[in-house]
């Protein structure tokens, strides 16, 4: 299909899932200096945390926009609270949690087991809807245990979008089991079925669908963009997150030169500088930066020397420039 600039959704062509402990606001930043059109995610943040916790759950840099929250949690007043302060800071999309089949997200009755409740993600979602102009999304799975037939994927998405009004759905392409796997095996273990994906936005052409689950390249993402309006990358994203310089003009058609790995390091500097100032330490924002010359000469030692160094009490830009400097300058990445 081809990139619709104009819509709301323009942005979902092409965006970086929800990882928790993976997507937090330090790594989202460094995917902004690779990609100015991604639309990012947030980690998952629970109803409880923003209206119980301690702290600031919502806070952001706003560099990151295009950036969608995602939350997780299954009342609806609970979810319309936090949407609500969610717009009200600025994000740009709210995203339910319908994917994740952890034990501790069943036992919070979210994640992955609302697919078995559609009517009240309907619930969930009109509440949202009521009190926000942003985009309410939800990002599912084709599935859960025994209940995987095509006709339970698509009552799920007639009676969210028909009752609850979501107009925009991600897709991770496989099945989750909530008993027996673990999170980690429930992104591996259930194959993936795309043409699954393909038949929903056909019976479901008035939907905005995203897939997501095993995307490596921008060619895999390009192919899939024939058949819907855009694609989701979680883990390739993370740990090859190189693969994201080209996105904005290959998926996005923008004509703008790539941007060298060294230069997004130097790009980083002022960041870690003014974060470091405001007492965040080195590490939690370097552990994101470790894949960046991936499959490159230097890699292993960029990596090795960020890992043993920037934790360590004091750590400052230094560690990153000397870290750079294991990269050898001929090769001009
Ligand atoms: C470390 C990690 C944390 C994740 N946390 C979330 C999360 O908070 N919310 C969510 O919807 N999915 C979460 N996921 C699943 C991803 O969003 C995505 O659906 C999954 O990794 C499949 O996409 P991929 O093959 O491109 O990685 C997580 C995945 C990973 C690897």
């Amino acid at each position: 299909m081809k990139p619709d600039n104009t819509s709301k959704f323009a942005a979902n062509r092409f965006s970086i899932a929800p990882m928790l402990d993976w997507t937090d606001r330090h790594c989202r930043y460094f995917h902004r200096l690779l990609t100015n059109e991604t639309l990012l995610y947030t980690e998952m943040v629970t109803t409880g945390a923003i209206i119980h916790g301690k702290g600031d759950f919502l806070a952001y840099n706003q560099e990151e926009h295009p950036v969608a929250l995602q939350l997780g949690g299954s009342n609806p007043q609970d979810l319309a609270t936090c949407a609500k302060l969610a717009a009200e800071r600025g994000y740009d999309e709210i995203n339910l949690n319908v994917g994740c089949p952890s034990d501790r997200v069943q036992n919070g009755r979210f994640g992955a087991c609302l697919m078995g409740e559609p009517q009240l993600v309907a619930d969930c979602v009109a509440a949202m809807r009521d009190v926000v102009d942003v985009p309410v999304t939800v990002k599912t799975r084709i599935g859960i245990d025994d209940q995987d037939s095509y006709e339970f994927l698509t009552d799920f998405v007639s009676i969210v979008s028909e009752k609850g009004g979501c107009e925009q759905f991600t897709i991770h392409a496989r099945k989750a089991w909530l008993s027996g796997l673990s999170p980690k095996e429930n992104r591996e273990i259930p194959p993936l079925d795309y043409p699954r994906a393909y038949q929903l936005k056909k019976d479901f052409s008035h939907l905005v669908i995203a897939v997501n689950g095993g995307v490596k390249t921008l060619q895999e993402t390009k192919e899939h963009l024939q058949h819907l309006d855009g694609v989701m990358v979680g883990r390739e994203a993370y740990q090859n997150p190189y693969i994201l310089a080209e996105v904005d003009q290959q998926i996005f058609g923008l004509d703008k030169p790539i941007k060298k790995r060294t230069q997004v390091v130097e790009d980083m500097y002022p960041y870690i500088e003014q974060q470091l100032s405001n007492g965040a330490y080195l590490g939690h924002i370097t552990r994101h930066m470790l894949g960046l010359f991936q499959n490159m000469p230097g890699a292993r030692q960029w990596r090795r020397y960020i890992s043993e160094n920037a934790h360590k009490p004091g750590s400052g830009i230094e560690v990153v420039e000397a870290a750079l400097a294991k990269i050898p300058k001929e090769l001009d990445v």
